[in-house]
Protein backbone atom coordinates (compact mmCIF):
# COMPACT_ATOMS: atom_id res chain seq x y z
CA UNK A 1 0.00 0.00 0.00
CA UNK A 2 0.98 3.04 -0.68
CA UNK A 3 2.12 5.33 2.08
CA UNK A 4 0.06 8.81 1.96
CA UNK A 5 1.78 10.46 4.82
CA UNK A 6 2.75 13.70 2.81
CA UNK A 7 5.80 14.54 5.39
CA UNK A 8 7.57 10.74 5.01
CA UNK A 9 6.54 11.57 1.03
CA UNK A 10 8.82 14.06 1.24
CA UNK A 11 11.55 13.34 2.90
CA UNK A 12 11.06 9.70 4.10
CA UNK A 13 14.50 8.92 6.63
CA UNK A 14 16.25 5.71 6.15
CA UNK A 15 14.94 2.44 7.01
CA UNK A 16 16.45 0.69 10.27
CA UNK A 17 18.46 -1.91 7.74
CA UNK A 18 20.42 1.51 6.82
CA UNK A 19 20.48 2.73 10.36
CA UNK A 20 21.98 -0.60 11.73
CA UNK A 21 25.16 -0.20 8.73
CA UNK A 22 25.22 3.67 9.86
CA UNK A 23 25.35 2.65 13.74
CA UNK A 24 27.74 0.23 13.28
CA UNK A 25 30.30 2.77 11.85
CA UNK A 26 29.57 5.04 15.58
CA UNK A 27 33.51 4.16 16.08
CA UNK A 28 34.81 4.13 12.74
CA UNK A 29 36.75 1.74 11.03
CA UNK A 30 40.40 3.49 10.15
CA UNK A 31 43.12 1.74 7.89
CA UNK A 32 45.53 5.11 9.23
CA UNK A 33 47.91 3.63 12.08
CA UNK A 34 49.93 5.55 14.55
CA UNK A 35 51.94 4.80 17.13
CA UNK A 36 51.66 8.57 18.77
CA UNK A 37 48.79 9.97 19.89
CA UNK A 38 47.58 13.44 21.95
CA UNK A 39 44.51 12.17 24.20
CA UNK A 40 42.25 13.90 26.93
CA UNK A 41 41.27 11.48 29.48
CA UNK A 42 39.92 11.69 33.23
CA UNK A 43 42.93 11.91 35.62
CA UNK A 44 40.45 9.91 37.96
CA UNK A 45 40.54 7.51 35.24
CA UNK A 46 43.77 6.96 34.10
CA UNK A 47 45.60 4.52 35.96
CA UNK A 48 42.62 1.88 35.59
CA UNK A 49 43.17 2.64 31.80
CA UNK A 50 46.68 1.69 31.84
CA UNK A 51 45.73 -1.07 34.33
CA UNK A 52 42.65 -2.70 32.81
CA UNK A 53 41.23 -1.52 29.68
CA UNK A 54 44.73 -1.36 26.99
CA UNK A 55 44.43 -4.89 26.66
CA UNK A 56 46.01 -5.28 23.75
CA UNK A 57 47.70 -1.78 23.08
CA UNK A 58 50.65 -1.71 24.86
CA UNK A 59 52.48 1.28 25.67
CA UNK A 60 55.86 2.27 25.16
CA UNK A 61 56.12 4.48 28.38
CA UNK A 62 53.89 6.02 30.92
CA UNK A 63 51.21 8.70 29.30
CA UNK A 64 53.35 12.42 29.15
CA UNK A 65 51.22 15.05 30.93
CA UNK A 66 50.36 17.90 29.48
CA UNK A 67 48.78 19.41 31.52
CA UNK A 68 44.76 19.12 33.43
CA UNK A 69 43.62 15.81 31.37
CA UNK A 70 45.69 16.21 28.42
CA UNK A 71 48.44 13.10 27.47
CA UNK A 72 50.44 11.84 24.52
CA UNK A 73 51.06 7.94 24.62
CA UNK A 74 54.17 6.27 22.72
CA UNK A 75 52.23 2.67 21.89
CA UNK A 76 54.62 -0.88 20.74
CA UNK A 77 53.03 -1.21 18.14
CA UNK A 78 51.00 1.65 15.61
CA UNK A 79 46.82 1.42 16.14
CA UNK A 80 43.88 2.75 14.91
CA UNK A 81 41.40 4.99 16.29
CA UNK A 82 38.83 2.05 16.42
CA UNK A 83 41.57 0.31 19.09
CA UNK A 84 41.66 3.31 21.17
CA UNK A 85 38.04 4.31 21.47
CA UNK A 86 37.31 0.76 22.51
CA UNK A 87 39.51 1.32 25.75
CA UNK A 88 36.14 3.74 26.42
CA UNK A 89 37.91 6.11 28.76
CA UNK A 90 39.60 8.89 25.99
CA UNK A 91 37.00 11.49 25.74
CA UNK A 92 38.87 12.34 22.29
CA UNK A 93 42.18 10.83 20.57
CA UNK A 94 44.06 12.30 17.67
CA UNK A 95 47.53 10.95 15.95
CA UNK A 96 50.43 13.38 16.59
CA UNK A 97 51.72 13.84 13.40
CA UNK A 98 53.94 17.38 14.00
CA UNK A 99 55.21 18.24 17.55
CA UNK A 100 57.11 21.77 18.00
CA UNK A 101 58.96 21.72 21.55
CA UNK A 102 59.25 25.40 21.99
CA UNK A 103 57.93 28.01 24.43
CA UNK A 104 54.54 29.02 23.76
CA UNK A 105 55.39 32.43 25.66
CA UNK A 106 58.17 33.08 23.27
CA UNK A 107 58.48 35.80 20.82
CA UNK A 108 56.89 35.14 17.60
CA UNK A 109 55.76 32.27 18.84
CA UNK A 110 52.09 32.06 17.23
CA UNK A 111 53.51 33.02 13.59
CA UNK A 112 56.38 30.39 13.84
CA UNK A 113 53.95 27.56 14.79
CA UNK A 114 51.68 28.14 12.10
CA UNK A 115 54.02 28.54 9.46
CA UNK A 116 55.35 25.21 10.41
CA UNK A 117 51.96 23.30 10.71
CA UNK A 118 51.26 24.49 7.49
CA UNK A 119 54.76 23.33 6.04
CA UNK A 120 53.92 20.09 7.61
CA UNK A 121 50.57 19.40 7.03
CA UNK A 122 49.40 21.93 4.83
CA UNK A 123 46.18 24.00 4.38
CA UNK A 124 43.59 21.16 2.92
CA UNK A 125 41.73 20.83 6.38
CA UNK A 126 38.35 21.52 6.13
CA UNK A 127 37.67 21.72 10.42
CA UNK A 128 40.19 23.30 12.49
CA UNK A 129 40.01 22.62 16.08
CA UNK A 130 42.92 24.35 18.40
CA UNK A 131 42.67 24.14 22.13
CA UNK A 132 44.66 24.47 25.65
CA UNK A 133 45.91 21.53 28.13
CA UNK A 134 46.33 24.46 30.30
CA UNK A 135 44.25 27.73 30.54
CA UNK A 136 46.83 30.57 30.80
CA UNK A 137 47.60 29.47 26.89
CA UNK A 138 43.66 30.29 25.63
CA UNK A 139 45.12 33.55 24.07
CA UNK A 140 48.06 31.69 22.00
CA UNK A 141 45.23 29.18 20.97
CA UNK A 142 43.43 32.22 19.76
CA UNK A 143 46.12 33.78 18.45
CA UNK A 144 46.63 30.42 16.48
CA UNK A 145 43.19 29.81 15.14
CA UNK A 146 43.16 33.75 13.31
CA UNK A 147 46.59 32.98 12.02
CA UNK A 148 45.65 29.77 10.27
CA UNK A 149 41.91 30.65 9.31
CA UNK A 150 44.35 33.64 7.63
CA UNK A 151 46.83 31.46 6.02
CA UNK A 152 44.01 29.01 4.48
CA UNK A 153 41.84 31.89 3.43
CA UNK A 154 44.76 33.46 1.23
CA UNK A 155 46.23 30.10 -0.25
CA UNK A 156 45.21 29.04 -3.23
CA UNK A 157 45.48 25.54 -2.63
CA UNK A 158 42.99 24.48 -0.07
CA UNK A 159 40.96 22.19 -1.44
CA UNK A 160 39.78 19.76 0.82
CA UNK A 161 41.49 16.42 1.25
CA UNK A 162 40.13 13.04 3.19
CA UNK A 163 42.13 14.40 6.09
CA UNK A 164 39.95 16.90 7.17
CA UNK A 165 40.15 17.84 10.93
CA UNK A 166 43.12 19.44 11.80
CA UNK A 167 43.78 19.22 15.48
CA UNK A 168 45.86 21.38 17.13
CA UNK A 169 46.72 21.21 21.59
CA UNK A 170 49.09 24.23 22.72
CA UNK A 171 50.70 22.95 26.07
CA UNK A 172 53.11 24.35 28.31
CA UNK A 173 56.38 23.24 26.17
CA UNK A 174 54.96 23.51 23.12
CA UNK A 175 52.36 22.06 20.59
CA UNK A 176 51.14 18.70 18.90
CA UNK A 177 49.03 18.64 15.72
CA UNK A 178 47.35 16.07 13.94
CA UNK A 179 45.33 14.97 11.56
CA UNK A 180 42.63 13.42 11.09
CA UNK A 181 39.59 12.24 8.49
CA UNK A 182 36.10 12.60 10.32
CA UNK A 183 35.14 13.79 13.88
CA UNK A 184 34.04 10.34 14.64
CA UNK A 185 37.37 9.37 14.32
CA UNK A 186 38.28 12.14 17.51
CA UNK A 187 36.12 10.17 19.68
CA UNK A 188 33.94 13.08 20.32
CA UNK A 189 32.51 15.20 17.47
CA UNK A 190 34.47 18.16 18.87
CA UNK A 191 38.29 18.01 21.17
CA UNK A 192 37.58 19.71 23.78
CA UNK A 193 33.82 18.34 24.44
CA UNK A 194 31.05 20.28 23.40
CA UNK A 195 31.21 23.17 26.51
CA UNK A 196 27.56 22.41 26.80
CA UNK A 197 26.88 23.95 30.29
CA UNK A 198 29.57 26.80 30.11
CA UNK A 199 28.24 27.90 26.90
CA UNK A 200 23.96 27.60 28.05
CA UNK A 201 24.28 27.92 31.35
CA UNK A 202 21.08 26.12 33.63
CA UNK A 203 18.62 28.64 33.83
CA UNK A 204 20.79 31.76 34.19
CA UNK A 205 19.25 32.56 30.51
CA UNK A 206 16.22 34.82 30.14
CA UNK A 207 16.08 33.49 26.93
CA UNK A 208 13.77 29.72 27.75
CA UNK A 209 15.27 27.85 24.34
CA UNK A 210 18.59 28.31 25.54
CA UNK A 211 18.12 27.51 29.32
CA UNK A 212 19.52 24.18 30.32
CA UNK A 213 17.84 21.84 33.28
CA UNK A 214 20.78 19.80 33.97
CA UNK A 215 24.38 17.98 33.44
CA UNK A 216 22.81 15.42 32.07
CA UNK A 217 21.79 16.96 28.83
CA UNK A 218 25.09 16.88 27.80
CA UNK A 219 25.10 13.45 28.16
CA UNK A 220 22.79 13.03 25.56
CA UNK A 221 24.02 15.88 23.64
CA UNK A 222 27.06 14.09 23.08
CA UNK A 223 25.27 11.00 21.89
CA UNK A 224 23.20 13.27 19.64
CA UNK A 225 26.01 15.26 18.00
CA UNK A 226 27.52 11.38 17.23
CA UNK A 227 24.34 10.85 15.60
CA UNK A 228 24.49 13.77 13.44
CA UNK A 229 27.49 12.81 11.98
CA UNK A 230 26.68 9.44 11.00
CA UNK A 231 23.56 11.68 9.66
CA UNK A 232 20.80 10.10 11.66
CA UNK A 233 18.02 12.40 13.14
CA UNK A 234 15.06 12.33 14.38
CA UNK A 235 13.17 11.58 11.85
CA UNK A 236 14.52 7.71 12.10
CA UNK A 237 14.18 7.95 15.91
CA UNK A 238 10.73 10.06 16.58
CA UNK A 239 9.91 8.24 19.85
CA UNK A 240 11.81 7.65 22.54
CA UNK A 241 11.23 6.11 26.42
CA UNK A 242 12.99 7.73 28.93
CA UNK A 243 13.67 5.86 32.24
CA UNK A 244 14.90 7.89 35.22
CA UNK A 245 14.20 11.43 33.52
CA UNK A 246 13.51 13.76 36.47
CA UNK A 247 14.56 16.58 36.64
CA UNK A 248 14.17 16.56 32.81
CA UNK A 249 18.03 17.71 30.97
CA UNK A 250 18.22 14.94 28.56
CA UNK A 251 14.27 15.02 27.94
CA UNK A 252 15.00 18.42 26.73
CA UNK A 253 17.74 18.02 25.00
CA UNK A 254 15.56 14.84 22.85
CA UNK A 255 13.18 17.03 22.59
CA UNK A 256 14.89 19.78 20.80
CA UNK A 257 16.64 17.35 18.96
CA UNK A 258 12.56 16.71 17.59
CA UNK A 259 12.04 13.62 19.13
CA UNK A 260 8.66 13.14 21.25
CA UNK A 261 9.64 11.99 24.91
CA UNK A 262 7.83 9.77 27.06
CA UNK A 263 9.63 10.13 30.32
CA UNK A 264 9.09 7.81 33.21
CA UNK A 265 10.45 8.58 36.82
CA UNK A 266 8.51 9.01 40.28
CA UNK A 267 10.18 12.51 40.86
CA UNK A 268 8.73 15.94 39.21
CA UNK A 269 10.47 17.15 35.82
CA UNK A 270 10.62 20.79 36.08
CA UNK A 271 8.39 23.42 34.80
CA UNK A 272 9.77 23.92 31.71
CA UNK A 273 9.99 20.67 30.60
CA UNK A 274 7.01 19.82 31.88
CA UNK A 275 4.98 22.39 29.57
CA UNK A 276 6.88 20.98 26.75
CA UNK A 277 4.12 19.45 24.32
CA UNK A 278 6.69 16.91 22.94
CA UNK A 279 7.02 15.08 26.60
CA UNK A 280 4.56 12.83 28.31
CA UNK A 281 5.07 12.12 32.06
CA UNK A 282 4.80 8.84 32.67
CA UNK A 283 4.61 9.06 36.91
CA UNK A 284 5.62 5.42 37.69
CA UNK A 285 8.24 2.78 39.02
CA UNK A 286 9.99 2.11 35.73
CA UNK A 287 10.03 -1.76 36.74
CA UNK A 288 6.05 -1.34 36.21
CA UNK A 289 6.67 -1.32 32.43
CA UNK A 290 6.04 -4.24 30.29
CA UNK A 291 7.19 -3.33 26.81
CA UNK A 292 8.17 -0.46 25.14
CA UNK A 293 7.16 -1.99 21.69
CA UNK A 294 5.79 1.66 21.05
CA UNK A 295 9.48 3.33 20.85
CA UNK A 296 12.21 3.85 18.85
CA UNK A 297 14.93 4.46 21.20
CA UNK A 298 14.95 3.87 25.12
CA UNK A 299 17.52 6.01 27.02
CA UNK A 300 17.99 4.92 30.64
CA UNK A 301 19.56 7.33 33.37
CA UNK A 302 17.75 5.47 36.41
CA UNK A 303 20.38 5.96 39.47
CA UNK A 304 20.37 3.17 42.12
CA UNK A 305 22.58 -0.11 41.44
CA UNK A 306 23.30 -0.85 38.08
CA UNK A 307 22.23 -4.32 38.22
CA UNK A 308 18.73 -3.13 38.86
CA UNK A 309 18.44 -0.41 36.02
CA UNK A 310 19.90 -2.61 33.63
CA UNK A 311 17.56 -5.68 34.77
CA UNK A 312 14.70 -3.56 33.79
CA UNK A 313 16.22 -2.27 30.65
CA UNK A 314 17.10 -5.91 29.60
CA UNK A 315 13.47 -6.73 30.20
CA UNK A 316 11.84 -4.33 27.36
CA UNK A 317 14.37 -4.90 25.15
CA UNK A 318 13.08 -7.79 23.50
CA UNK A 319 9.81 -5.83 22.71
CA UNK A 320 11.91 -3.53 20.57
CA UNK A 321 11.70 -3.77 17.07
CA UNK A 322 15.37 -4.62 14.71
CA UNK A 323 17.19 -1.45 14.91
CA UNK A 324 16.07 0.15 17.64
CA UNK A 325 18.54 2.35 19.89
CA UNK A 326 19.41 1.86 23.76
CA UNK A 327 21.06 4.18 25.50
CA UNK A 328 22.15 3.11 28.85
CA UNK A 329 23.80 5.09 31.46
CA UNK A 330 26.06 2.78 33.71
CA UNK A 331 26.92 4.17 36.84
CA UNK A 332 29.02 3.22 39.44
CA UNK A 333 30.07 3.74 42.81
CA UNK A 334 33.32 3.30 42.06
CA UNK A 335 35.51 3.31 38.85
CA UNK A 336 37.55 0.25 39.81
CA UNK A 337 34.14 -1.94 39.71
CA UNK A 338 33.60 -0.70 36.43
CA UNK A 339 34.98 -3.40 34.50
CA UNK A 340 32.65 -6.45 35.97
CA UNK A 341 29.57 -4.22 35.55
CA UNK A 342 30.30 -3.64 31.79
CA UNK A 343 30.97 -7.30 31.58
CA UNK A 344 27.44 -7.91 33.12
CA UNK A 345 25.75 -5.15 31.04
CA UNK A 346 27.11 -7.05 27.66
CA UNK A 347 25.86 -10.66 29.07
CA UNK A 348 22.51 -9.21 30.26
CA UNK A 349 21.81 -7.06 26.62
CA UNK A 350 23.18 -9.80 24.60
CA UNK A 351 21.18 -12.39 26.05
CA UNK A 352 18.25 -10.07 25.62
CA UNK A 353 19.11 -9.62 21.69
CA UNK A 354 20.85 -6.04 21.90
CA UNK A 355 24.20 -5.48 20.16
CA UNK A 356 26.86 -3.32 22.06
CA UNK A 357 28.16 -0.66 19.72
CA UNK A 358 30.02 1.61 21.69
CA UNK A 359 31.00 2.24 25.06
CA UNK A 360 32.20 6.21 26.41
CA UNK A 361 32.97 7.89 29.16
CA UNK A 362 31.75 10.78 27.62
CA UNK A 363 32.72 14.96 28.59
CA UNK A 364 29.84 14.91 30.66
CA UNK A 365 29.75 11.50 32.18
CA UNK A 366 31.06 11.74 36.31
CA UNK A 367 31.19 8.19 37.86
CA UNK A 368 29.50 6.53 35.19
CA UNK A 369 29.96 5.42 31.30
CA UNK A 370 27.44 5.64 28.54
CA UNK A 371 26.70 2.66 26.78
CA UNK A 372 25.17 2.40 23.19
CA UNK A 373 23.70 -0.60 21.82
CA UNK A 374 21.51 -1.65 19.01
CA UNK A 375 18.38 -4.27 19.04
CA UNK A 376 19.62 -7.00 16.53
C1 LIG B 1 20.37 10.97 37.78
S1 LIG B 1 18.68 11.25 37.90
C2 LIG B 1 18.25 11.46 36.22
C3 LIG B 1 18.61 12.78 35.66
C4 LIG B 1 17.94 13.01 34.35
N1 LIG B 1 18.40 12.05 33.35
C5 LIG B 1 18.12 14.39 33.78
O1 LIG B 1 18.57 14.51 32.66
O2 LIG B 1 17.75 15.37 34.44
C6 LIG B 1 18.09 9.66 38.24
C7 LIG B 1 16.58 9.53 38.30
O3 LIG B 1 16.25 8.16 38.21
C8 LIG B 1 15.02 8.01 38.89
N2 LIG B 1 14.80 6.57 39.15
C9 LIG B 1 15.58 5.71 39.83
N3 LIG B 1 15.03 4.48 39.84
C10 LIG B 1 13.87 4.57 39.14
C11 LIG B 1 12.85 3.65 38.80
N4 LIG B 1 12.90 2.36 39.18
N5 LIG B 1 11.81 4.08 38.07
C12 LIG B 1 11.72 5.36 37.66
N6 LIG B 1 12.67 6.28 37.96
C13 LIG B 1 13.71 5.89 38.69
C14 LIG B 1 15.16 8.88 40.13
O4 LIG B 1 13.90 9.24 40.66
C15 LIG B 1 15.94 10.08 39.56
O5 LIG B 1 15.06 11.13 39.26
Amino acid sequence: MKNLNPATQINPGLNKAECIERLNMLIPESKNQHTLWMIQLGSETKDLWEREFLQSISLKNAPVTLGRDFYSISLNEAANARDLLKTIFPRWICPILHQWPVNPRSEKFVERACSGIQNKLGLEWQNLQVLSATPELKKVVTGIKGRLLQLKDNSENTAASNKSILVILVHPKGLLAGLCGEKLELGSGYAGGLGFLKEKSAHSDTDESQARTSRAGGKISEVLAMLEELKISSKEYPNWLELGAAPGGMTEELARWGASVTAVDLAELSPLVKKNKKVTHLKINADELRTADHYDAILCDMNGPTANSTKIVAKLIPTLSSGSLIIHTLKVTSFETLKAMIQLVERIFTENGAKIIAIRHLFHNRKEVTVIALRR
